[in-house]
């Protein structure tokens, strides 16, 4: 594997042990080694078309644990301004010696473009394109799910992956790249995935997604969950025609007080609450919620800076290994 570009490609094998890989990099992180040399003398471009606060500090952060060094470009203040095309501003970086570039881009299918045009030779790892695809999102979210769950004691091991597992994913579906990314990595996985959303923010075509899809979050919530995931609503990449009322939206799709009582009166008390971020508190989810010991929105952040140094290694030390010929791709 040279490039990370979506998990809807990414075998079983290749994701067990980007998640293992990053088991073992938080382990360094806890006994407070602050960095290992495994990149030293490398060099990862921070490639950055569109805002972000999560994953562009993690992957600065991830290069800098594994000692390489990081070349930050955000498209604000920069010659894309004056028109530079991605194709040069990318080989003006890797002029600079780049081994991996980090791309976020507000285009869908970007960082395949860069990484299929023979314009680099550098690996291509995307974080977060259009409303297309954000793997590394996934793969940290994953991460929390199987970490939490192996912490508890009285339930059967989760093992490599989060089989049987019932996930629900919620909001705004039709612009989200995490969304699309967590329901392959999670069938990938085992798990069972529901999308709940408002019919205008569903995606054509989700129908023959590997998930099941509904519009109504409490029948959804009171046929049992063991994480659920809510999305931000994106105003930004929105037509007003799409959204019901602010008030509407937080009463039928927003997890709300009312909800996070649902889940202690159904005793689920194993049950958790996920946000990638930015949220929007008191639209997609209340401060009680996010704020609640059922919340992982701050231990996702948290993981994002393991599973991150795991896919920076994997991918530049040239470790991450092809699938056996006889071993099973997808569940
Ligand atoms: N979850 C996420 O991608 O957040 P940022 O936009 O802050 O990176």
């Amino acid at each position: 594997m040279r490039h990370l570009l979506d998990t809807e490609d990414l075998s079983r094998d290749h994701a067990v042990q980007i998640l293992d890989t990053a088991q073992e990099m938080s382990a360094v992180g806890e006994r407070e080694v602050k960095k290992l040399p495994a990149l030293r003398g490398r060099t990862v471009v921070n490639l950055f078309f569109e805002d972000s606060t999560r994953t562009r500090i993690s992957f600065e952060a991830a290069a800098k644990r594994l000692s390489a060094d990081v070349i930050n470009f955000t498209a604000k203040g920069s010659s894309v301004s004056k028109g530079e095309s991605l194709k040069d501003t990318a080989q003006t970086l890797e002029a600079m010696s780049a081994d991996a570039v980090v791309i976020r881009h507000w285009a869908s299918g970007a960082p395949a473009r860069l990484a299929n045009s023979g314009w680099i030779d550098a690996a291509v790892i995307n974080a977060g394109d259009g409303t297309h695809a954000h793997p590394t999102q996934a793969l940290l979210d994953a991460f929390t799910m199987r970490s939490h769950w192996s912490k508890l004691s009285g339930i059967p091991s989760v093992g490599a992956d989060l089989k049987g597992m019932r996930i629900i994913i919620a909001g705004d579906v039709l612009h989200s790249r995490v969304a699309r990314s967590n329901v392959w990595l999670l069938r990938t996985l085992g798990a069972h995935v529901t999308l709940v959303a408002p019919p205008t923010l569903l995606p054509v075509g989700v129908e023959h997604w590997p998930c099941k899809v509904s519009y109504d979050l409490d029948a959804t919530l009171e046929a049992g969950v063991d994480a659920i995931m809510m999305l931000r609503v994106q105003a930004e990449r929105m037509k007003a025609s799409f959204f019901p009322s602010t008030r509407e939206y937080a009463r039928r799709w927003g997890f709300d007080d009312a909800r996070l009582a649902t889940l202690d009166r159904l005793n689920l008390k194993d049950t958790i609450i996920m946000h990638p971020g930015p949220m929007n508190r008191g639209l997609e989810i209340s401060s009680a919620a996010a704020d609640s010991v059922r919340s992982t929105v701050l231990a996702q952040v948290r993981n994002g800076v393991s599973v991150r140094m795991a896919v920076l290694y994997l991918l530049l030390a040239g470790e991450i290994r092809d699938p056996q010929p006889n071993s099973k791709q997808n569940p």
